[in-house]
Formats: C-alpha cells, structure tokens, sequence
C-alpha cells in the first residue's frame, strides 16, 4: 500500500489513482517535477511493485519510440542492440514487462499512441501493475481509453505553498522568514514571493531556489523585482516571467551555459562531458573545464537543470524550462536556430540559418544540405546523428569563419566540404561517419583542438597531416579503419598538448614504437590492435608506458596466441577489453590477484575459435557484463572440476578465499550468442549481483548456474527461447516452476 505522508492533496490523489488500472492525470505542465518525482520515490517504496519507469513522452511532433524503449530497457537493464528492429523490440518488452508488477509513469502525453507499438502493455484489470499518465488535454484521456478514473490535479493551497516554499530555503533564510516577529515586514515579502508562484511547485521549487540564501534585508528589493517581472511580460505564460527571476541570478557564463542546453532535443539526457567540452570550445571556460562542471552544478541546484542517469554523468532539461531558454534567447539579441529531435526529412531553408549563432538540427532524419548558408557569426553547428546524411554542398562553410564547433557524427557523410574559412575552428567531431579521406584544408586549422575520427570505417588516410596540429589536445583515431602501418608514420611527437589519444595499430614493431618512455606513451587512452600479422603474443605488462589505457580492442590478429595479464603491475588502469576474431587464440594467461586485467569491468569475446574455456573470468574481480559470441569451440565459460583446481593452486585461492566470498562479485549481465558447442556455463555458485543472463543460439547447453542454494538475488530476467529453456535440465523440480514464473522471458 502506498504511503504518501506528505498530506497534501496531490498525494491523495496519486495514492487513489495508483490504486486502480490505468490512470490519467490531467495536469498542467507546469506541475512536474516537483511531484511528479516525489510520486516515483514514493511508488519505488511500495512492496508489491517490482518496477517503476518514468517516462517522458514527447508526442507534439512524433513519438520518441526509440527512447521510450531505451528507457524501459535500461530500467530492466535488458541488453540493448541498436539494429534491432522497433516492433521486434516492442514485442520483447511487452513479454519483460508483462512478467513483472510495473508502475509506469507517462509524462505529459499529448497525442494519443499505441501501447503496444512502443513495448508497453496495456494492464487490464486482474494484473496488479498500473499505468499512469498525466496529459493537459482531456481527450487525450479518453483516447488513451484511461477514462475510468480520470483525475483533475488542483494547484497547492496557500499552506502547502507556503510550506514547500520554506523547505526550498537555507536554515538561516527559512528561521528568519518563518519567525512570526520578523523585522522590517521580511515575512510578509518572502510570503509575497510564495504566492506569487500561484500554487505551482514547479515555480515554487525553482524560485525558492533561487532566493534561498537571501539576507534579511534583500527580501523587499527581491519580492519588488518578482513583481516587477511579472507585470512587464505580456503575453507569455506567467510561469516565465518567474522563472526569469531564478535565471537572472545566473553570473553571466552560467547564463550562457544555460541557453546552450536549448540546442538538444526536448526529449533525452545530455552527456555533462560533451557539454564542457562544446562550452570549452566555444570559450565560455577560459580553457578550465573544472569551471563547466561547477556551473552544471550550480544550473542543477538553481533547478534550471535536473540531474539524470545512474552514474551522474548526464543531465536533462525539463521541457518547460527549455521553452523558457527559447523565449529568453528569442528576446536577445542573439539568434539560435534549433530545431533538434523532430523528425525533419528537410534542413531548415537556407533563410532560417541566416545570422544564427548557435544552430542544431541534431537527431533528425535529413539527408542533404544543398545550399550554402549565410552565417557569418555561427559558432556552433550540430549536425549529428542524422544517419542518412551524405550530400553537403561544396561551400556549405563559405561563410562560417566564426565556427568553433562542429558536430557531424552518426552521419553517412563520405567526404567534407571545403573547409579553408572554418578558420576558428576549435571542436570536429567526425566519428561513426563514412568519411574516406580528409581534405587538404583541414591540415591548415591552426585552431583545432579535439578532432574525433574515431570509428571511421572508410578513413584511408590521416595521421601524417594531424602532427600539423599543434594545439591538439584530443586525438581520436580508435577503430578507424586507418591505422598504422610503418614505424615512420608515427610521428606525433610534435603534439605538445595532446592529453588524450585513441589510435589503431596494424604492426607490432610500431606498438613497441608507440609504447616508448615518452609523452605520447603517456596519452594513449584507447589502442586498437588490427590485423597484426605475426604477432603471437601481448603481454599486457609490456605496455607499461602507457599508464592512462582504458581501453584494448584486440581483432582480427591472425597468429595470435596468447594474451598473458601478469602479475608485473602496470599503473594502466584498463576498464575494456575486446577480443575479436582471434583464430589462433589458444591460451590467455591471468595471474593470481593482483593482476594486470584487476579493473576490467566490461569483456567482449567473439569469433575465438580456439578457446575452450574462459576460466580465468573469475579473476577479473570487477567484472560487470560479459557476453560472448560465436566461439565454435567452447565448451565451458568456467572449468569447474577438482583435478584442474588441484593443478592451479592460485585459482583455488582466488575463486573462494575462507570467508566463502563469490567468485563473480559484480557480475551483472552475462550474454552468449552462437556458442554451438557450450555444454555448460559452470557450476551453480554465488552471483550476487546478476541481473540479466541471455542466451541465444547454444543448441547444447543443458543447465544453468543458478540454484536455491546460492545467492541470486539480484536477478530480474532470464531471455532465450522456448525450444531451449524447455530443455533444460535441473536437480529440481520446484526450481524451475519458480524461476519459470518469476524470470523468464522468451526471445
Ligand atoms: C531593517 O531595515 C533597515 C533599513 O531599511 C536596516 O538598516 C536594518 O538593518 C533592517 N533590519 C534587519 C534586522 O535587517
Ligand atoms: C520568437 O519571437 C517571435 C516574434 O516576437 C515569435 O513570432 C516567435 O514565435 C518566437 N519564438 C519562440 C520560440 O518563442
Ligand atoms: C556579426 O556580429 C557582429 C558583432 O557581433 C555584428 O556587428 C554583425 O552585424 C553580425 N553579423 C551578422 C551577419 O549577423
Ligand atoms: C528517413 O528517411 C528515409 C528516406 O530518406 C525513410 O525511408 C525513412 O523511413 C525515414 N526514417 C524515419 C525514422 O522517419
Ligand atoms: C564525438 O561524437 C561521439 C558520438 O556522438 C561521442 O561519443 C564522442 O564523445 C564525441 N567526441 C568528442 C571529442 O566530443
Ligand atoms: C598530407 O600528407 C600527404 C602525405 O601523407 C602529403 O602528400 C600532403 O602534402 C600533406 N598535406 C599537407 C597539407 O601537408
Ligand atoms: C602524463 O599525463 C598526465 C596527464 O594525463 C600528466 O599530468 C603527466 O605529467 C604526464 N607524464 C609524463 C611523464 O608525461
Ligand atoms: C580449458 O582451457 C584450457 C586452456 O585453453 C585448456 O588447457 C583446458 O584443457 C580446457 N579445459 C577443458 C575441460 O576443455
Ligand atoms: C577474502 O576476501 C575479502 C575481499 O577480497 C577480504 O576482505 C578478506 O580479508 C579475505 N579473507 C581472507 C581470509 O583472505
């Protein structure tokens, strides 16, 4: 049962609507998040549901399908393949979901959609889950068939008002305006404020904010520029006017940052690293990226933005504050042009470019620019993620010489226009393009700083020219299909500021070359080894020069033989490790704790048709996702039996030391695709943290690690096919009714 003590009537209602099937809220966007989020605390507490999704519909111009399922699979962290077709997908969710008790949350939908075409089903009245959504339109209830239990939302009364208003600020601000004998009216001014905000808790949130930390005397002067604000907007919802005051306590810069988070779509996070890394290039830093940070915090606490994703690394914008951004950058004297995450098969016409500063048709489905602009003062152009992109005219920059940022990844671009004016150009982003070759123009911008090439498939050819960069600070050539070859052409030694760099490397004697005691060692962040021909063996302590390498994507080196992680410390810190096409790996070596693979969190096997076994997994201590793929030969993941353990005395330490810990401690999702001769994963054991285990296409593979007796605890899914779960066979009878019922879901 649901427990909302807050006792305030939103509460009630939400905890009256949960209570029956399908829920419609119909509700002024202004509202949200302040309760909306309160309510998903509150849900996620409840006993009897498993899951709680808050999704953002945003449905004014098209659906966001794939982002809605992203959510829903991120939250029942199913794994995600991006080729995977919408309905196929919609179809699998609905069976995850179906299995679980959900409460979904669908924000502010304002057309109506079908269910079952995003993953979502429709729970009918036996099932315990819910589905709530809020809408501002009344129809949209009815046409979403959510009509039983329709419920007006009302705004706060003066109480409630008052009393979240008070929480908003700091102990001394809230100790002085809350005393009854308060000097010089100050509780009647922080009063005003309060009611200003109409009963919104949305604005209350946000200006109370904002005027947290105010001194006794400042109350006057801020409820005067409040009111102030609000008479001198005409025509604009009210809202506006209030949140304006929260912006313009903003520093400048802080208002700067603010209005650039307008050029993302109104749906979705924005990652915080490429946002400092756009406002670095655009000189809204001062070249100290520490600063991005502290105002992204300081954006945060001002609720100008809201903290997002599970390892806080992205933001998000909530989509009335982004219209206030619109409103107010419409209102300078600058222009923007964006139009991000619509669905346009068309740019913008070549009128609407002329003076933007700042332009973003990101995340659309355009395929040509044929026009050549006129934008003098642009200083930003994101193009990306607009996969069908391939035709730009030739003189598309003619005008931009004030570019400093361009964005043109996930396009299918095969070449750059003429680029001889971008001549402050700081940010080119060209990574998962199609780009063949570079044109000779871009060797002469002096200004360029990070330059990502990184998954280029065509790229024939770059790396000579880039050592005439000499402000390069990023260097990004990891998995392109340009690599190096001959010891000579490597020679990026006159880089003096690069900190970090991504390269594939086609020879061993340049490998050894790369990993000499010098800068160039030390900023190697991601090595792609191809096509390596004769090299028999890594040993990961050789690379010990290499101290920052996150990151080995190992493919396609026909002799090798064997990868040896000793115990020699290297100060590497290596997260990733891909292993791929590998036909004569035999044998990879990992000594007991410590080791060289000790940090590895995510390990990618595919195509190794040598190897049998995989062991020495349990010695990777951090591991979180393991999938392996298509090794014709493997017959276990984890050898398990005494006499091998007996030969390898390290193994038996490090698989259960005294105090019976697991041998897979972090272990969340376990994949395997195409293993034709797995018989066996290992024996049941301790996961404590599994989540996920897929299995698809292992004809033979008979059982499953997991028992009553052992510690799963964490297990939300099991995914393979019928024909094969069927087939299993278990010790006991009782365990696969159960995690049948409770866990599994056919593909
Ligand atoms: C009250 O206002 C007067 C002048 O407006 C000011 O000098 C005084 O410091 C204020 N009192 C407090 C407690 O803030
Ligand atoms: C910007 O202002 C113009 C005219 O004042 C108006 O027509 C337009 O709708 C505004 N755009 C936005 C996004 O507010
Ligand atoms: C570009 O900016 C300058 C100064 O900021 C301004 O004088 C000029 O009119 C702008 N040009 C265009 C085409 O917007
Ligand atoms: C994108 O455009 C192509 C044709 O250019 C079309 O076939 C495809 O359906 C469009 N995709 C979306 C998601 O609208
Ligand atoms: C370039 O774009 C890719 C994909 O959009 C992104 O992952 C990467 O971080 C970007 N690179 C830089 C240097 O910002
Ligand atoms: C780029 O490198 C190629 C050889 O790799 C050379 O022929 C060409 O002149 C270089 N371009 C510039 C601008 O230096
Ligand atoms: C290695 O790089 C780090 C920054 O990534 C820098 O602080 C350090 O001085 C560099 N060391 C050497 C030997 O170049
Ligand atoms: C496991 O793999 C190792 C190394 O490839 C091999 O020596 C061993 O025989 C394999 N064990 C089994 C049971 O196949
Ligand atoms: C067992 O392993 C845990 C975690 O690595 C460690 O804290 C503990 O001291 C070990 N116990 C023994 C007896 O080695």
């Amino acid at each position: 049962r649901l427990e909302l003590s807050q006792g305030n009537q939103h509460y009630e209602q939400i905890r009256a609507c949960a209570e029956i099937g399908i829920e419609c809220i119909q509700d002024d966007p202004t509202k949200r998040p302040a309760n909306m989020t309160h309510i998903m605390d509150r849900l996620a507490e409840t006993e009897r549901t498993e899951v709680v999704i808050f999704i953002e519909v945003s449905n004014s111009e098209t659906l966001n399908t794939v982002e809605i399922q992203q959510t829903i699979s991120e939250r029942l962290n199913l794994p995600w393949n991006d080729a995977e077709p919408i309905a196929k997908r919609a179809k699998f969710l609905i069976k995850a979901l179906t299995r679980k008790r959900f409460v979904i949350l669908l924000d502010d939908v304002r057309k109506k959609f079908q269910l079952e075409y995003v993953g979502i089903p429709t729970p009918d009245t036996n099932s315990q889950s819910k589905l709530i959504l809020t809408t501002r339109y009344r129809e949209v209830c009815f046409q979403m068939n959510a009509q039983r239990s329709l419920i007006e939302m009302r705004i706060l009364g003066n109480d409630a008002s008052w009393e979240l208003f008070l929480g908003k600020l700091s102990k001394e601000a809230s100790a002085s305006v809350g005393w009854l004998g308060s000097q010089n009216d100050t509780r009647e001014h922080a009063m005003k404020i309060a009611q200003s905000c109409g009963g919104l808790p949305l604005a209350l949130n946000v200006i109370g904010t904002a005027v947290a930390g105010l001194e006794e005397g400042e109350w006057r002067s801020a409820a005067d520029a409040i009111a102030t604000n609000m008479n001198n907007i005409d025509g604009v919802d009210e809202m506006f006017g209030q949140l304006k005051y929260s912006y313009k306590s903003l520093t400048p810069t802080q208002q700067q940052c603010f209005l650039y988070c307008t050029l993302f779509p109104e749906y979705g996070s924005i990652s915080k690293e490429q946002l400092v890394d756009y406002w670095l290039a655009e000189g809204l830093l001062l070249n100290d990226c520490e600063k991005g940070y502290q105002i992204i915090r300081s954006l945060v606490s001002a609720c100008l933005l809201q903290a997002s994703g599970s390892m806080s690394t992205k933001v998000k914008m909530h989509h009335v504050i982004r219209q206030l951004g619109l409103w107010l950058v419409n209102k300078s004297d600058t222009k923007f042009l964006v139009q991000p995450g619509m669905a346009l098969d068309n740019a913008p016409s070549a009128g609407e470019w002329n003076e933007a500063t700042r332009i973003s048709i990101m995340s659309n489905n355009i395929t040509e620019v044929s026009f050549s602009p006129n934008c003098k003062n642009v200083t930003t152009l994101l193009m990306q993620n607009n996969p069908k992109l391939n035709k730009m005219s030739y003189g598309f920059f003619r005008t931009m010489s004030s570019l400093k940022v361009l964005d043109l990844s996930h396009t299918a671009i095969t070449s750059l226009p003429e680029c001889a004016t971008l001549v402050a150009l700081e940010h080119l982003n060209l990574s998962h393009t199609h780009i063949m070759r570079l044109p000779e123009c871009l060797w002469l911008l002096k200004e360029l700083k990070h330059l990502d090439l990184s998954v280029t498939i065509a790229l024939e050819d770059a790396l000579n020219n880039c050592s005439k960069l000499h402000k390069l600070k990023v260097l990004n050539l990891f998995r392109s299909q340009y690599g190096i070859r001959h010891v000579d052409n490597l020679n990026l030694d006159s880089l003096k500021e690069l900190v970090f760099l991504g390269i594939t490397i086609y020879a061993e004697d340049v490998l050894q070359k790369l990993n000499m005691p010098r800068p160039l060692a030390n900023s190697t962040h991601r090595l792609n080894l191809k096509n390596c021909a004769k090299m028999i063996y890594i040993k990961i302590s050789d690379l010990n020069h290499m101290k920052h390498l996150e990151e080995l994507y190992v493919e396609s080196c026909y002799d090798l033989n064997t990868v040896v992680a000793d115990a020699e410390l290297t100060t590497s810190h290596l997260l990733f490790l891909t292993l791929s096409v590998l036909p004569s790996l035999e044998s990879v070596v990992v000594a007991p704790m410590p080791h060289n693979f000790q940090y590895i969190r995510k390990l990618f096997i595919s195509q190794c048709p040598k190897l049998l076994n995989i062991t020495w997994v349990r010695r990777l201590r951090l591991l979180e996702r393991l999938a392996i793929s298509h090794c014709d030969e493997m017959l276990e993941i984890v050898e398990d039996d005494h006499a091998s353990d007996e030969q390898d005395h390290g193994m038996v330490e490090t698989s259960r030391n005294d105090t019976g810990q697991s041998d897979f401690p972090k272990l969340r999702l376990i994949v395997l695709t195409g293993l034709k001769k797995l018989r066996c994963i290992c024996k049941p054991r301790e996961f404590p943290c599994l989540e996920t285990l897929r299995v698809e296409d292992c004809p033979n593979l008979r059982s499953i690690p997991l028992s009553f007796t052992h510690n799963y605890g964490k297990l939300k899914q099991i995914c393979g096919s019928v024909d094969w779960w069927e087939k299993l066979q278990w010790e006991n009878r009782e365990e696969v009714a159960c995690l049948d019922s409770k866990y599994f879901i056919p593909i």
